[in-house]
């Protein structure tokens, strides 16, 4: 049987725009009350606006992921408002397009900081919680397709991402007689602005990768969203929002050769071997 979301409370991170403000809207329409976490104010207050405007209550709490007494703060936070949580969607992450030996440490460190350790920082604390209030509850980890295969250029991203879903893996087992579903999501390429803030930091110029993604491999963050409010009702421990990328994926760990042929074909594409600034030029530290 379906689980029941209405009055639900979920924190999102990186709730500000992307897939994290799409999933915010899509709890709103199936009944959740969010609780809205990123660090540019205005953009969280657009998000919780629409929430509010879906009949549900938003709360905004502004911070870095990375500062780790945040995750502490937040939950209570969270618990103080509206009295509980039970759900948590660590989504708040980055990329950077750039060959691994022109990473500088502190770049590499830095996006392990943001997209592995805080949220493994964040479900664990969350579920620590769960488990002494004796509360069922639902936590996710945004990871990407990347995390089954990775690519030139993305290397250091993909490795944080293949992280996040195996420790997911981990968790949901350990957690589930408490009755604490953990999955992670696997989304593809999607209209956000993780492409610019990636290009951005990696001080790269030209196409982002959705100008020259092939269409299907291009998707909205509210396929998105709904594949997770999907997994709410139904759990599972990982979400996909592309059969055929999911079937490749499987295909390239069997096959490793075939993911050799592709991304040498790949590796040979004008737009895939513009020149690499060693230096980012990055919006935020
Ligand atoms: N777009 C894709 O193609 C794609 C594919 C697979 C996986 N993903 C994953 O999806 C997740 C969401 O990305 P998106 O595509 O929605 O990109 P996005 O629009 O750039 O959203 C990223 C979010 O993360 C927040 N964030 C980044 N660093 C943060 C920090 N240090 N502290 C707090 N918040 C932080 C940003 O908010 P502030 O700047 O306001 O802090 C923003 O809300 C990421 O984990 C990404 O790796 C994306």
């Amino acid at each position: 049987m379906a689980i029941q979301l209405e009055g639900k409370v979920a924190i999102i991170t990186g709730a500000s725009s992307g897939i994290g403000a799409a999933t915010a809207r899509a709890m709103a329409k199936a009944g959740i009350d969010v609780v809205l976490v990123a660090r540019r104010r205005a953009r969280l207050e657009e998000v919780a606006k629409s929430v509010r405007d879906l009949g549900r209550s938003a709360h905004v709490i502004v911070g870095d992921v990375s500062d780790m007494r945040h995750v502490a703060a937040v939950l209570d936070e969270a618990e103080n408002h509206f009295g509980r949580f039970d759900i948590v969607f660590a989504n708040a992450g980055y990329g950077m397009e750039r060959p691994v030996h022109l990473m500088e440490d502190t770049e590499l460190r830095a996006m392990f900081e943001v997209n592995f350790f805080s949220s493994v920082a964040l479900l664990r604390e969350s579920a620590k919680r769960l488990c002494a209030a004796k509360r069922p509850g639902h936590l996710l980890m945004c990871s990407s397709c990347l995390s089954k295969f990775s690519m030139p250029n993305l290397g250091a991203y993909a490795a944080s991402k293949a992280a996040q879903e195996s420790i997911c893996r981990a968790m949901r087992f350990e957690l589930a007689a408490d009755h604490i579903e953990v999955a992670s999501v696997h989304p593809i390429t999607t209209t956000t602005e993780f492409f610019s803030e990636s290009s951005l930091r990696s001080g790269t110029q030209g196409a982002s990768i959705p100008e020259h993604a092939p269409k299907w491999f291009i998707q909205s963050p509210d396929r998105v969203a709904d594949a997770i409010i999907a997994c709410l009702r139904r759990p599972r421990s990982e979400v996909w929002t592309s059969r055929i990328v999911r079937l490749s994926s499987a295909l390239f760990t069997a096959f490793p050769w075939m993911l050799d042929m592709v991304l040498r074909r790949e590796a040979k594409r004008p737009s895939r071997r513009r020149a690499h600034s060693p230096k980012a030029t990055a919006k935020v530290p």
